[in-house]
């Protein structure tokens, strides 16, 4: 695994998070690391953005972000309202080679949910995703309403010619409700990808060592860790 696509089912869903505890673990591994940010929104220009959490979380890396708006909207929407040019698909498939070309692995973190459009001619993170042939993590909630939105994800990704890697929970809470512990079983149903990691809430609040420590409990073998999603449904099986 050379590239990986982080997309999510929304916004503030813990793609950033997702994309650090991946970058931590690799980072621990020896490999080069590079995070790419495709479009920071919301945002002015000497403000920190994802990349500089990711850098805070996972430590030292190569960053990259392509574009940069100053409300916090969908990027295409975002650059026509500041009439800033958007990002071009061209563009940014280029700059991620670029990095693939002297980096172990290239983290790319999309913008919003999956069909958030970059600009004018309305491209996504499905077919930059399609353009690499770079599998996707898509981050979900935990609760109510997640099975649908994953599956519609999964459903676009596939439609767009884009490879599902597993579904990450981006914010697991300590007492877990009915539906949180029942989507356990669901989610790789109804996505038909494996559950790939389940991110403990609280783990973006501590430093960087417990970061990777919680990144290695609750991220899975295809993301560098020890997370067993058999033995985490069973524990928490209703
Ligand atoms: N596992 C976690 N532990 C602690 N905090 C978390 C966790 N997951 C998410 N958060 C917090 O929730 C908020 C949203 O997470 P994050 O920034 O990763 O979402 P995002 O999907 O990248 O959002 P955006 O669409 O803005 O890029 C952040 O404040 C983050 O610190
Ligand atoms: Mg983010």
């Amino acid at each position: 695994m050379a590239l990986l696509a982080v997309t999510g089912t929304g916004t503030e869903v813990g793609k950033t998070v997702t994309t650090a505890a991946v970058a931590a673990l690799a980072l621990t591994a020896g490999r080069r690391v590079a995070a790419v940010k495709l479009a920071q929104t919301g945002v002015l220009p000497h403000q920190d953005g994802d990349l500089a959490e990711v850098v805070r979380l996972a430590g030292p890396l190569g960053t990259r972000e392509l574009a940069r708006y100053p409300e916090p909207l969908a990027p295409a929407t975002a650059a026509r309202r500041a009439g800033l040019p958007g990002l071009r698909r061209d563009a940014a498939a280029a700059a991620v080679r670029e990095l693939d070309a002297d980096h172990d692995l290239v983290l790319i973190e999309g913008a919003g949910g999956l069909l958030a459009r970059f600009d004018d001619t309305g491209w996504t993170l499905a077919d930059l995703a399609a353009d690499l042939a770079a599998p996707v993590v898509v981050v979900t909630t935990a609760g109510l309403g997640t099975l649908n939105a994953a599956a519609l994800t999964a459903e676009s990704l596939a439609r767009r010619g884009a490879r599902l890697h597993g579904v990450v929970i981006g914010s697991w809470p300590a007492r877990p409700d009915l539906a949180m512990r029942c989507n356990l079983t669901d989610l790789p149903e109804m996505t038909g990808g494996p559950l790939i990691g389940v991110l403990p809430r609280a783990m973006a609040e501590r430093g960087r060592e417990a970061f990777a420590a919680a990144a290695r409990a609750g991220l899975g073998a295809p993301l560098g860790g020890r997370f067993e999603a058999t033995d985490f449904a069973v524990h928490w099986r209703t």
